[in-house]
């Protein structure tokens, strides 16, 4: 058995989410301004496009003492067809940390079972853990605690899922409301109802976006054609037309809900200008908050 501890799921972390989140706030207020990382370097897999993902990992890495390599599909044999086994045992011998964004979960997991170090899920079509941990930095500094509704409005999509599971996990309430057939991963939703038996986090899911908004505080939304979905770009914005986000949705919801997006995002898609750029949107402090979050996942795997 190897003594490392991965994190690809927010299931991963249920116990330790708490603690993680205290180090990310902990290192937004430069409360820890050691150099635990000092020697150590972080292999980053992207096998697709990024802008916060990869500076914020990049700067915590330098910030934390460490030094990282940006690997991108052009660069490394594995999208030559080298195999996942052998990629991750050689990166393991070179580093002390792989981060990895590509498509398939299942590749993500291969990475983790082969390599001797641990492997931070970048995003996958499944699950986003890093950004939910973000998010919920932001939602704590915002809302003052976590004791509050998220509203869920788009696609099921891998954002989504990771926001389930970090609702469950931390006894928050949350409504997802998506067109038929874009219902989030049903496995992580029951993952999710499972946990809330123990934490009491209400979970719904519906296509109605009223129902969802009902009592919100926190309105969440993504794009409604994530990377990878290219192919079904016309079909997507149609089914999702009545999904958007805009001023009147968020009067359902009241005047102390905030707005948040992971970003990228489409403005006159899945939310409007007027939304994303007005003054309940809290969407650039989500953004600012990968930098703590991902310091504290680095700081918590690999000192
Ligand atoms: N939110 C997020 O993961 O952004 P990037 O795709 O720019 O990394
Ligand atoms: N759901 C989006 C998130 C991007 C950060 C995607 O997977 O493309």
């Amino acid at each position: 058995m190897k003594s490392k501890k991965d994190i690809l799921s927010i299931s991963d972390i249920k116990d330790e989410i708490h603690e993680i989140l205290d180090l990310a706030i902990k290192f937004k207020n430069d409360e820890i301004i050691c150099k635990p990382l000092e020697g150590k370097s972080l292999a980053m897999i992207f096998q697709k496009s990024s802008t916060r993902t990869r500076v914020s990992f990049e700067v915590g890495m330098y910030e934390l003492g460490g030094n990282s390599l940006f690997l991108s599909s052009s660069d490394l044999q594995l999208f030559r067809g080298e195999p996942i086994s052998d990629t991750a045992k050689v990166l393991s011998r070179y580093v002390d940390g792989i981060m990895i964004r590509t498509f398939e979960h299942q590749d993500a997991i291969e990475l983790s079972n082969e390599a001797d170090v641990p492997v931070i899920n970048g995003l996958t079509n499944l699950e986003h853990p890093c950004q939910a941990l973000a998010d919920m930095q932001t939602i704590i500094e915002r809302k003052g605690d976590l004791n509050v509704k998220i509203a869920y409005i788009g696609d099921g999509n891998n954002v989504c899922n990771s926001l389930i599971l970090s609702s469950a996990c931390l006894g928050m309430n949350i409504s997802i409301a998506t067109p038929k057939d874009y219902e989030p991963n049903k496995d992580i939703v029951n993952e999710a109802k499972n946990i809330s038996k123990e934490t009491g986090s209400n979970i719904q899911i519906t296509n109605l976006v009223e129902d969802a908004i009902y009592e919100a505080d926190v309105m969440y939304t993504d794009v409604w054609v994530s990377m990878g979905d290219e192919e079904e770009k016309e079909k997507r914005r149609n089914d999702f037309l009545n999904y958007q986000v805009n001023s009147e949705l968020m009067s359902l919801a009241g005047e102390d809900a905030i707005f948040m997006h992971c970003l990228p995002a489409i403005r006159g898609e899945e939310v409007t200008s007027e939304v994303i750029d007005g003054s309940q949107s809290v969407v650039i402090d989500q953004a600012e908050n990968r930098l703590h979050a991902q310091k504290a996942v680095l700081y918590y795997l690999m000192k």
